[in-house]
């Protein structure tokens, strides 16, 4: 087993709430809604209190409902709860969502029109101009916006989301470099784990032996357009993108978990790149999880992963409880004018741990 799970929460956290806050997981059966129910195990601040999936599910017991394929044991207190139906009425006020897009949009709506605070990862909302798309350490400012959207909904319920599994490996690994120089221009091709498709979503018939170079769902148009929003500003309650272009082309590889991606940038100060200072920023980058010491900040939000065949999933899709994102192989690019590659753990930073990550930054900015 690897030490993904195992290793504990971050320590001596500075406004850690009396109780634990009782949530919901909505879809809570699937791959990502999973990765929620393991991660809530032994969480400091928030505690499983109800999971909700379609009607397929909905009555069984959590146990027989999940069919549970992690590499940890399922959690004897999430077995024996009931599945309820999306729509039902929850006690809990947090409600985290790893719900299938098709349903996810209305699905969201409604609970925080009800009243609820929903931390989603599916893309329904994430663009929406009263919606942040966060990324704690890059873009912790943008929750400025929820009492906008609240006035909207006229009630205390909101959404705030995370980004797309790829676009969170992308964005956190750039950030340091559009700090230092600015960036113009990016071109990325993924290396896609099966786990990012669900469980039903691609057929062992059609992976094994095999890359796929196309993910349906608008994956590169969310890579193309997700980045801009998190880098951008948000400027009198507007969002403002970042200015740079991307050019992204995916691919789904026989890999179970951890998204690697190859990243080319074309920068807006190209005579003074110093590849040692970009390694530095990389390393020495933190934002506000770590700061506030949030349990699930890992103490470095990015790694740089000096070997040359580095970072690879297997080996490196774990690091710091599979929530820093892993960087090597920096080196001028022919082309534009720096070339890197990326990974990051696709269900835990970059799905179910980022959603959690995003409500332990609401918490603690007294917002929940
Ligand atoms: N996997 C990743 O790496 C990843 C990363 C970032 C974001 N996301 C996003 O997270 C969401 C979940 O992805 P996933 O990979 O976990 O998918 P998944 O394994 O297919 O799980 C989908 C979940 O949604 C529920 N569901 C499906 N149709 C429903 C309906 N009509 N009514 C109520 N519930 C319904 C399923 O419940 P049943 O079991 O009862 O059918 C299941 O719990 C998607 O929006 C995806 O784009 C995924």
């Amino acid at each position: 087993m690897s030490d993904t799970m195992t290793a504990p929460y971050t320590a001596g956290e500075a406004k850690a709430p009396v109780k634990r806050i009782p949530v919901a997981v909505l879809g809570a059966t699937g791959s990502v809604g999973q990765r929620f129910v393991q991660l809530l195990e032994h969480h400091p601040w928030f505690k499983l209190h109800e999971v909700v999936a379609s009607e397929r599910s909905a009555g069984r017991p959590y146990r027989e409902a999940a069919g549970w394929r992690l590499d940890t044991l399922m959690p004897d207190d999430a077995a024996a709860l009931a599945v309820k139906p999306l729509g039902a009425e929850l006690q809990s006020r947090l409600v985290f969502s790893g719900l299938d897009s098709s349903v996810a949009g209305e699905a969201e709506d409604d609970y925080a029109n009800r009243g609820c605070v929903v931390v989603s990862n599916s893309r329904n909302h994430r663009m929406d101009p009263d919606v942040p798309l966060l990324i704690p350490e890059l873009n912790a400012d943008h929750v400025g916006v929820i009492e906008q959207q609240q006035k909207r909904r006229g009630g205390r319920g909101y959404i705030v989301t995370n980004p797309n599994c790829s676009t969170i490996g992308l964005a956190m690994a750039i950030a340091p470099v559009e700090r230092l120089y600015g960036i113009e221009a990016i071109h990325v091709t993924t290396m896609q784990a099966i786990s990012g498709a669900g469980y039903n979503g691609v057929a062992s018939w059609a992976i094994l032996d095999n890359v796929i170079p196309y993910i349906g769902g608008g994956e590169e148009e969310k890579i193309e357009s997700e980045p801009r929003k998190i880098l951008g500003r948000l400027e009198n309650g507007q969002f403002v993108d970042a200015p740079f272009r991307i050019s992204a082309q995916v691919n789904r590889v026989p890999t179970i978990d951890g998204h690697l991606m190859t990243i080319s940038l074309g920068l807006r100060s190209r005579n003074f790149v110093n590849l040692d200072q970009v390694r530095e920023a990389i390393d020495n980058f933190r934002g506000e999880p770590q700061h506030l010491r949030l349990p699930s900040a890992p103490h470095r939000p990015l790694h740089y992963v000096a070997e040359a065949d580095r970072p690879q999933p297997r080996l490196d899709r774990d690091r710091e409880r599979g929530m820093s994102v892993s960087v090597g192989r920096l080196r001028p690019c022919p082309l534009l004018d720096l070339r890197m590659v990326a990974l990051v753990h696709n269900t835990i930073r970059g799905a179910a741990g980022a959603a959690l990550l995003n409500a332990e930054l609401l918490e603690a900015k007294g917002m929940l």
